[in-house]
């Protein structure tokens, strides 16, 4: 048995440079220490979207002032880590490689061990660090390259329900928010201008509503909000009122297929897994957003279903994800040696067939 572990966590997947300190007791309790993120939007605004190349290398300048933030805020030295966890897929290669390079030269200099994460396990283990989750639980992972529902049964065994045959959530907030003329990332600009708006003035698709089964669509909607937004504009700008109802009805639109695929994958759960099926969490970026929140959580209300979501800032990508997954391996016995290397491509169930379509697209596919 493992008394306290400590990890020192590096995530560099995608345009968040983060690390962080995260304890485990033994008694499974988590400790996050610090949890340091350095952005990079203003890297990237002038080109409209993430471009690897510059995520790269500003992870290379920002990893090491990035992780001394982190043991400094936890007031510790590397000394006091018992292991290192870094994000070693999917994502972007070039973020990815920095990020396992750096890891290990801290491995090599302090004879720690290291461990590789997988970017979805951090998130989709999330609720067990901030909310001592036990196996097995139902998670939605909605973010910005995935939206998956997985039976998590343990810290490595991960079966996929269900999940989009073609965008994620956060890939139809970013590029509707481009057509509506807002800031990026999409989804809290999205979000705060859904707040003003009234949801009902455009009847946006429910893709695959009333569909057998979980899986979901969200490219169609996209593109009618595009549709509609061309339509209002008149080659002209957007009132900002437009904005405003375009915004909440495209949010209203998401929020009722993950509510109606979740009630459906809540019920293949139960049939898979019995009498212990009685926890759901949302995590991964989109699950930071208000309305999505709210509607899940009151779905659970209704079903019986205990509901767990982290704090957004646990949603959003972050490093204190990746430490404690990296505990959760390190404790099941995984070692990586030196020959760690970047997988841009690595889904969490390996077992199921891939859905058509589906992660393909976008730097966080
Ligand atoms: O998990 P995450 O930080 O990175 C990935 O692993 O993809 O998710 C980022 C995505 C972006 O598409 C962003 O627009 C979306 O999460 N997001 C939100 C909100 N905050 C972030 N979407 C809707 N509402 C939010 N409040
Ligand atoms: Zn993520």
């Amino acid at each position: 048995m493992f008394e306290t572990l400590t990890a020192l966590g590096i995530e560099s997947s995608c345009d968040d440079t983060a690390a962080s300190v995260v304890c485990r007791h033994a008694d499974g309790t988590a400790d996050i220490r610090s949890s340091i993120v350095f952005g990079q939007g203003e890297l990237h605004r002038p080109y409209g979207g993430v471009v690897p190349e510059v995520a790269a290398r500003a992870h290379t300048e920002r990893l090491d002032h990035c992780a001394q933030r982190a043991l400094h805020s936890a007031g510790m030295a590397l000394s006091g880590i018992d292991l290192l966890a870094v994000t070693a897929g999917p994502g972007l290669i070039g973020g990815l490689m920095a990020g396992i390079a750096f890891a290990k030269g801290l491995a090599a200099g302090s004879g720690k061990p290291l461990i590789g994460v997988n970017h979805l396990a951090g998130h989709a283990l999330t609720g067990r660090m901030t909310h001592g989750l036990c196996f097995p639980y139902l998670a939605l992972l909605v973010s910005g390259g995935h939206c998956q529902f997985l039976a998590v049964k343990s810290a490595d065994q991960f079966l996929r329900l269900g999940g989009t045959i073609d965008d994620a959530p956060g890939e139809a907030f970013d590029k509707s928010a481009r057509v509506l003329g807002l800031a990026q990332p999409g989804g809290p600009a999205i979000e705060a201008a859904a707040m003003q708006g009234y949801d009902k003035r455009f009847r946006f698709p429910r893709p695959l509503s009333g569909r057998d089964g979980c899986n979901m669509s969200f490219s169609g909607l996209k593109t009618a909000l595009l549709k509609e937004a061309d339509r209002l504009r008149h080659g002209g700008a957007l009132a900002a009122a437009d904005v405003c109802d375009l915004s909440a009805g495209f949010e209203a639109a998401v929020a009722d297929v993950l509510v109606e695929k979740t009630a459906a994958a809540a019920e293949a759960f139960r049939n898979g897994i019995g009498e212990a099926a009685h926890t759901f969490t949302v995590c991964g970026g989109v699950a930071a957003n208000r309305r999505v929140r709210d509607r899940l959580e009151a779905l659970c209300a209704s079903t019986g279903m205990t509901f767990v979501a982290p704090a957004p800032h646990y949603c959003t990508d972050n490093a204190a994800m990746i430490a404690w997954a990296g505990i959760e391996r390190f404790r099941l016995g995984h070692r990586d040696g030196f020959a760690l290397g970047a997988r841009p491509r690595w889904p969490l169930d390996e077992v199921s067939p891939p859905i058509l379509g589906s992660g393909r697209k976008g730097p966080k596919s």
